[in-house]
């Protein structure tokens, strides 16, 4: 499976945007100081369509059939990243959502634009007055959305599965007070109700590390569910081609699982790489499935011999 937290292309939204360069876009018409990502460019989505839809071709590719696709997303370009994701050939299959609470809302108040405005002080003021507690259209934003993509299967769940191990959900998997794995997901305590129908484990303080300089870690947990939900063995591969600080390969190495992780900041992979250096498989937790379970499954009236050594081979 992939599981992946790409770039969001909410431009110049991060710490190499250059206020000459804001100031020069059309649509630069906000504050000069503000970067150009709070404005609204139709260009972004349209650049994130394109460059997604390579990213995706190469996922689908590399994928088994029935083999899944999970991918981070903002509310504001979802559509175009999940489009992207569609038109290569993916059977979208659901969207879930990352629920939390405490976020800075970006709304703006008009008073700055107001005082600009050549106009008596006492009309300023009465505007003032008017478009009191008024902002500019950004809502706090307290979810981020998760697309989960399927490679289309090869004949039915059943026979798909029995030959790439893979198309099922683990429904073994609990939420909340031992609920039924669902499409929402939180991180954080919310409420009574809330709490016991989608809270998977808080993000411990331990689990980013100190060292770790990257700006957008995603919980642990999270990760961990979501290879929970759509990896069936310890044989299974996971892969980030966005990995950052390594959050999923570490979420898989956890769970006993196969992962391979690219990044294109060579800083990134180091952070990854003692991150993963310092987590062992929680056999506690995900216990090992032996390999003749496994074999079972792609055959039928196949049969196993343990030898010597104790490998598991198929008997013709
Ligand atoms: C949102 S972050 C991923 C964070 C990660 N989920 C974590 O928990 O640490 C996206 C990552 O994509 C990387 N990236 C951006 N463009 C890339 C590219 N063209 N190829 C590979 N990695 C890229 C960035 O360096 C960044 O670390």
């Amino acid at each position: 499976m992939v599981l992946t937290d790409p770039p969001y292309f909410l431009d110049k939204m991060d710490d190499r945007w250059d206020e000459k360069k804001v100031a020069s876009t059309k649509y630069h018409h906000v504050i000069k100081s503000l970067p150009a990502g709070m404005k609204f460019d139709r260009e972004q989505g349209k650049n994130f369509y394109e460059w997604y839809y390579k990213i995706s071709k190469q996922v689908l590719r590399v994928l088994k059939p029935g083999g899944f696709f999970f991918s981070f997303s903002s509310p504001r370009l979802y559509h175009r990243m999940v489009s992207a994701i569609d038109d290569t050939g993916f059977l979208i299959r659901d969207c879930f959502i990352w629920l939390y609470t405490q976020n800075q809302p970006k709304a703006m108040s008009l008073n700055h634009f107001i005082e600009k405005l050549n106009e008596d002080k006492e009309d300023r003021d009465d505007l003032k007055k008017q478009l009191n507690g008024w902002k500019t259209p950004q809502i706090k934003s307290c979810f981020e959305p998760i697309v989960m993509a399927q490679k289309e299967p090869q004949g039915t769940f059943l026979e798909n599965f029995r030959k790439f191990n893979v198309g099922l959900l683990n429904t073994h998997v609990k939420i909340g007070q031992d609920m039924f794995p669902s499409n929402v997901v939180s991180t954080n305590k919310i409420n009574e109700v809330v709490d016991k129908c989608f809270l998977i484990s808080k993000p411990d303080k331990k689990e980013k590390g100190d060292f770790n300089l990257h700006r957008t870690v995603k919980p642990l947990s999270l990760c961990e569910y979501i290879i929970n939900l759509t990896t069936y063995s310890d044989k299974a591969v996971v892969l980030d081609p966005f990995a950052g600080s390594g959050t999923t390969l570490v979420a898989a190495k956890k769970m006993g699982r196969k992962y391979v992780g690219i990044d294109i900041n060579k800083e990134y992979i180091e952070i990854a790489k003692r991150r993963i250096r310092s987590f062992e498989v929680d056999s506690s937790r995900y216990p090992a499935m032996s390999e003749e379970k496994q074999l079972r499954i792609f055959e039928k009236k196949a049969n196993y011999k343990r030898l010597s050594k104790g490998k598991i081979v198929k008997v013709a």
